[in-house]
């Protein structure tokens, strides 16, 4: 990849959305290496922020709580630049941040089948949305975001099956062609 003077290939953020388990964080931070872009993980902020676990936030504060949260740190990060902007799957569910992430950056949707959401987060006990969630209960709450991902979305990039370095090919080409 070339890369300018500023040591990056994109003069805008890279921000990554999608339902949980769809690669985001694994791809985002492959990305940012690959690209010379600084990584922000949306979730991890407001860890350090609130000094409490994602699961812990939606426990003792509530979903609300949360939310305004995420809003506040998606607010913050209008000003960063040259960053990849790795965004917690919920994000789309609030029109004030699509806003504000389209102001600074293309909004990559990267999409996984219920099945692979499943698979990759059987095991995993950090998402309090998806705890006791068969597929069938992963695929109803994909479908119900489903449209606002892909309104969100100015490109879109599928994760089943496929290697992070070919996933972050594909997002670095579909954005060199829509430059
Ligand atoms: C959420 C997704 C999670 C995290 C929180 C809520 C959601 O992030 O922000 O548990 O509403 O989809 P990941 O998408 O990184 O798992």
């Amino acid at each position: 990849m070339e890369k300018d003077k500023a040591g990056s290939v994109f003069p805008y953020n890279i921000v990554l959305i999608g339902f949980m388990g769809s690669g985001k964080s694994t791809v985002g931070r492959y990305l940012s290496e690959a690209a010379g872009l600084a990584y922000y993980n949306v979730d991890q902020i407001i860890e350090q922020y609130t000094g409490k676990k994602i699961r812990d936030i939606f426990l003792e504060e509530g979903e609300p709580y949360f939310r305004a949260c995420e809003e506040a740190i998606i607010a913050g990060l209008a000003y960063a630049r040259r960053a990849v902007i790795d965004c917690g799957g919920g994000v789309v569910l609030r029109n004030t941040n699509v806003a504000c992430l389209k102001q600074s950056g293309k909004l990559v949707w990267l999409t996984a089948e219920a099945g692979t959401v499943y698979e990759r987060l059987k095991d995993n006990t950090d998402r309090p949305l998806l705890r006791g969630k068969d597929i069938t209960g992963i695929q109803k709450l994909l479908s119900e975001r489903m449209a606002l991902y892909r309104e969100a979305a100015d490109l879109q990039v599928a994760t089943d099956g496929r290697d992070i370095p070919v996933i972050v090919q594909d997002i670095v080409k579909q954005l060199s062609i829509a430059r």
